[in-house]
């Protein structure tokens, strides 16, 4: 695993985007795995400037998202097609045919298949971008006894429903299951790129970078069983995790 420690949050968001066009511009029609949540949201206006600056073309570029709350339509403003179109797709020359975020009404089985199906479609992701929850989740595997593999619906965490409820108007409008990409999916990929900002990540990004412990209680920790991940994070937050460069 290779640790990034950037001098701001803004130098991380710089560092993973550059390494995103880097990677578009080696190969045009690549694959990406994308995430939400507020940590990649200055990540992805920088990807916006390079598109508009003409220093990356994403017209040939596929995109899977990781997760989906189940319950909300599309066109809730917290749903994450909403957030992923308002935040980067609506702005970019990609086509929206080519992208996908798992569907989160309707059957839920079945959406959670048709996600397992698009990790896999042409071929897996040769980037798969992460953020990290507060107690370890990446995409919606929570931190329990158990991870699963494989795309599925996840109920979530008293933890999460309360870190996502800043994005709702009420706690009570947080969906409390989502479809999401299982372990195995995101360890699929042929790079995971995790970006961590501020100290509510603290314990989850420790358990992470600071030794060789692999537990379901902080889901983050099987990316240590991955070739090929970055974990970026600013100075701020390695001080407080412990970690030297
Ligand atoms: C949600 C998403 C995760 C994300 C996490 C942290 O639970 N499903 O993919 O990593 O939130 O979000 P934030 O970056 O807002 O702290």
């Amino acid at each position: 695993m290779k640790v990034v420690v950037t001098e701001s949050y803004d130098a991380s968001c710089a560092y993973v985007a550059d390494m995103i066009c880097n990677l578009v511009n080696e190969k045009p029609n690549c694959k990406l795995g994308l995430a939400t949540g507020g940590t990649p949201v200055p990540m992805y206006q920088k990807l916006i400037e390079a598109n508009k600056a003409g220093k990356v073309d994403f017209s040939q570029v596929h995109t899977v998202n990781l997760d989906e709350y189940c319950g909300i339509p599309e066109t809730h403003d917290q749903s994450y097609r909403y957030f992923m179109n308002h935040n980067l797709f609506d702005h970019i020359n990609i086509d929206k045919a080519n992208t996908y975020v798992a569907k989160g009404m309707g059957d839920s089985a079945a959406n959670a298949a048709e996600l397992e199906a698009k990790v896999r479609e042409g071929g897996v992701a040769d980037l798969q971008l992460l953020g990290i929850g507060n107690n370890g989740h990446i995409a919606f595997n929570e931190a329990s006894d158990v991870l699963h593999a494989t795309a599925h619906v996840e109920t979530l965490t008293e933890s999460t429903i309360q870190a996502n409820s800043r994005f709702f108007e009420k706690k009570e409008d947080v969906p409390t299951t989502a479809i999401t990409m299982g372990m195995g999916d995101i360890l699929a990929a042929k790079c995971v790129v995790l970006i961590a900002t501020g100290a509510a990540k603290t314990d989850a990004i420790r358990g992470l970078v600071m030794d060789d412990v692999i537990t379901t209680h902080n889901p983050s920790s099987m990316l240590k069983m991955h070739e090929n991940v970055v974990v970026v994070i600013d100075k701020e937050l390695a001080d407080l995790v412990g970690y030297k460069a």
